[in-house]
C-alpha cells in the first residue's frame, strides 16, 4: 500500500511536480467566493502583494483588479509547470517566479499583504514558512491563510454510510501515500494558531461556505467529476472499501450511469475556505 517517498514537501510538491489541471478546476469553482475572500481584506490601489504558492495564477489578476495599475502583484510557486501556467493566466503586468517560498527572491519589508492558499500546510515546517513569508512585509503588513476543506457530510444527502466510508479511505490513502501520520495532515483550524506561533498579531479568522446545489454550474462540474470523484476518489480508494461499497461509490461518480450524483436533484455539496489574518509588527 506504501509508495516510496520522492517528495521535498510534505505532501510530495517539487519542482517537477505538476497538479495544474486541478488547481484550475479548483479556482474556477472557488472563484466567487475566493474573489468574496479577497474583497474583504480591504486592499487599497497601489498596494504590494505577493501570493506564495501561486499554483496557476489564477488569483493574481482579482489582486491586479484590487491594488490597480499602480500597485504590483506577484506570484511565487515551486512548481516549474504551476509558474509556466501561472505566467500565462496572469496580466502582463504582473511577475511570475518560480522560487521556493523558504527562500523567497524578493526584498524584506516591501510587502503589503502575502496571500497563500492551501500551500503552508505542504510544508513540513509551516511556523518556518509563515515566519520567513513575515519577513516581507511592510510594518503593519498582513498575511491572509487560505485552506478550503472538504465537510465529511456533504457529498451524499442521502448516504451517510458510504459518505462515511468514502471519507476513512481518503484519509488512508493519503496517510500512506505520503507516510505521514493523522497528527501531519494540518486541519483547517490549525491556520489561526500558525500564525500566532509565527509572532502574527491581531489574527482574525473568517469561514465561507461554496455550497452547490443542482442544477450545477459547468466549472463546478467539472471540479467534482474530475478532481474529487476521479482523482481524489477513483481506483486508487479500491484497496479501501469492500467490493460492494467500491461498485456502488463507482456506480455514484459515473455519468454514464443512471445514478450518477451530480445528476440527482437532491444532489448538495459544502466546501469550507477559511481566511486566517495576521499583522506583523514594526520590525
Ligand atoms: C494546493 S496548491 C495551491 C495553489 C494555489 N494557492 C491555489 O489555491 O490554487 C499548493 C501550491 O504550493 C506550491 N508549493 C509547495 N511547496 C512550495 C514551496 N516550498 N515554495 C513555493 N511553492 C510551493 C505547489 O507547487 C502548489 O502550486
Amino acid at each position: 500500500m506504501t509508495r516510496p517517498i520522492d517528495t521535498s514537501g510534505l505532501l510530495g510538491d517539487t519542482v517537477a511536480r505538476d497538479y495544474s489541471r486541478k488547481l484550475s478546476q479548483f479556482n474556477a469553482f472557488a472563484g466567487p467566493e475566493l474573489r468574496q475572500s479577497i474583497a474583504s481584506l480591504g486592499l487599497k490601489p497601489g498596494m504590494h502583494v505577493l501570493d506564495a504558492g501561486c499554483g496557476t495564477g489564477d488569483a493574481l489578476e482579482w489582486f491586479r483588479a484590487e491594488v490597480g495599475a499602480e500597485g504590483s502583484v506577484t506570484g511565487i510557486d515551486l512548481a516549474a509547470a504551476h509558474t509556466a501556467a501561472a505566467r500565462r493566466m496572469a496580466p502582463a503586468d504582473t511577475l511570475v517566479v518560480q522560487a521556493d517560498l523558504l527562500k523567497p527572491p524578493l526584498a524584506g519589508h516591501t510587502v503589503d499583504l502575502v496571500w497563500s492558499v492551501n500551500t503552508v500546510n505542504h510544508l513540513h515546517d509551516p511556523v518556518a514558512g509563515v515566519r520567513t513569508l513575515a519577513g516581507l512585509l511592510r510594518p503593519g503588513g498582513r498575511i491572509a491563510l487560505g485552506q478550503s476543506s472538504l465537510l465529511p457530510d456533504m457529498y451524499f444527502a442521502w448516504d451517510a454510510r458510504l459518505e462515511r466510508l468514502a471519507n476513512e479511505a481518503v484519509r488512508q490513502y493519503y496517510r500512506d501515500r505520503y507516510q505521514v501520520s493523522e497528527r501531519d495532515l494540518t486541519a483547517v483550524r490549525s491556520v489561526v494558531g500558525l500564525l500566532q506561533r509565527s509572532g502574527l498579531r491581531d489574527v482574525t479568522v473568517r469561514t465561507v461556505m461554496i455550497e452547490r446545489t443542482s442544477p450545477l454550474r459547468p466549472a463546478d462540474e467539472s471540479y467534482l467529476l474530475e478532481t474529487i470523484f476521479r482523482n481524489t476518489w477513483g481506483e486508487r480508494l479500491r484497496p479501501y472499501l469492500s467490493d460492494e461499497d467500491f461498485e456502488e461509490l463507482t456506480q455514484l461518480c459515473d455519468p454514464e450511469h443512471p445514478d450518477f450524483a451530480l445528476r440527482r436533484r437532491d444532489f448538495h455539496f459544502l466546501q469550507s475556505f477559511t481566511l486566517a489574518v495576521g499583522t506583523v509588527d514594526a520590525h
